[in-house]
């Protein structure tokens, strides 16, 4: 094959197969099969608590619950509205500070509204203390939470989650939303890198 030429027949295989990071993955934590299954049961528990409920509101924070909130939203089968806000703690980090910025808020009032705040991921608990805060000053009917995923032992503040999907390792997992660096968010399953990937 010529220099500089792509060989598209690999590329596409790798893509069809999923595999297209296969060298940066250390281990897969948690499946595409059973992140399907999951997000299935967990659909399943909440439209059966609000099926005699008016007016349920999602909201997910980016980036990391986009996927999560595109599977669960239609999976449910009731009819939902979806709204995403945008945060940020201050500086970079390895684990939560703490403090949160809205970088984007919310587009509309959600006084009287059935809300779930839809969660990628529980580490610290710190941004999902604070986000519980933030709505419920907002005067909502009710405020619940359904999490993907969680880390029991990083857990720094005790949150009420009414929803879990996963309990995992304190480790860093990217995936199925989870980042590192921006990148493996598409990933269909979630995994942990092989520590040279944060050399590089
Ligand atoms: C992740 C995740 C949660 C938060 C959880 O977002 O989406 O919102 O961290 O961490 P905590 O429980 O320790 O507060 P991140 O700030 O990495 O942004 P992203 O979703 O854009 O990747």
């Amino acid at each position: 094959m010529a220099e500089g030429t792509v060989d598209m027949a690999e590329k596409t295989a790798n893509v069809e197969e999923g595999v297209w990071y296969a060298g940066d993955i250390d281990r897969v934590i948690v499946t595409e099969e059973e992140i399907k299954e999951k997000v299935a049961e967990l659909a399943k528990r909440v439209a059966a608590n609000y099926a005699d409920k008016e007016g349920l509101l999602l909201v997910a924070v980016l980036k990391g619950a986009v996927m999560f909130m595109a599977d669960f939203s239609r999976a449910l089968g009731l009819p939902v509205e979806l709204e995403f806000m945008a945060v940020s703690s201050y500086g970079q980090r390895a684990t939560s500070s703490g403090t949160v910025r809205i970088l984007k808020d919310l587009d509309r009032n959600i006084a009287g509204r059935h809300v779930i705040l839809v969660e990628d991921i529980i580490d610290s608990g710190l941004t999902l203390s604070w986000l519980l805060k933030y709505l419920s000053s907002r005067n909502p009917a009710s405020v619940e939470v359904v999490a993907l995923l969680r880390k029991p032992e990083a857990m720094k503040v005790k949150v009420p989650v009414r929803y879990v999907g996963f309990d995992i390792p304190d480790e860093f997992v990217v995936g199925y939303g989870l980042d590192y660096a921006e990148r493996y968010r598409e990933l269909p399953y979630v995994a942990v890198l092989k520590p040279e990937v944060y050399r590089r």
